[in-house]
């Protein structure tokens, strides 16, 4: 058992595919054992992408991620982290594959829909920046 943290980003709140998205990964066995739907301040955005706050594009993706409300959840199943990569598809749209959100309904390689952690380190971090213990399994 894995647990991975999702986000439909503020273009897939906009273009109203929340739904969608969830429901893309519980066809694929994943379990959501949180849920909830904010709006990130600026900060909030650096906080969670401090990783990225070095490339070109740290701002422009922290505005975007902050310019209106998010869901975001934690999903659990096997090889939970890489199921979830898989559904999004590429970061770039243009290279997604068929089928993958990305390919479905991201505008850009930064306006891309959906976000899935990338190892068990990021998955770590990124359950912990939104969620405390008595919000998750229920
Ligand atoms: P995500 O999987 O959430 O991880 C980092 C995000 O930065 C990525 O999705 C995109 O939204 C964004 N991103 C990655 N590469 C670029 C890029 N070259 N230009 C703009 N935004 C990018």
């Amino acid at each position: 058992m894995e647990r991975t943290l999702s986000i439909v980003k503020p273009d897939g709140v906009e273009k109203n595919v929340i739904g969608e998205v969830i429901s893309r990964f519980e066809k694929s066995g994943l379990n959501i054992i949180a849920l909830k739907r904010v709006k990130l301040t600026k900060s909030d955005a650096e906080g969670f992408y401090t990783v990225h706050k070095e490339r070109p594009f740290f701002g422009s993706l922290t505005d975007f991620m902050s310019r209106g409300p998010v869901v975001v959840m934690v999903l659990e199943g096997e090889d939970a982290i890489s199921k979830v990569r898989e559904i999004m598809g590429a970061t770039n749209p243009q290279e997604a594959a068929e089928g993958t959100i990305r390919k479905d309904f991201a505008s850009n390689i930064e306006e891309n829909t959906v976000h899935g952690s990338d190892s068990p380190e990021s998955a770590d971090f990124e359950i912990n920046y939104f969620f405390n213990a008595l919000e998750i399994g229920g």
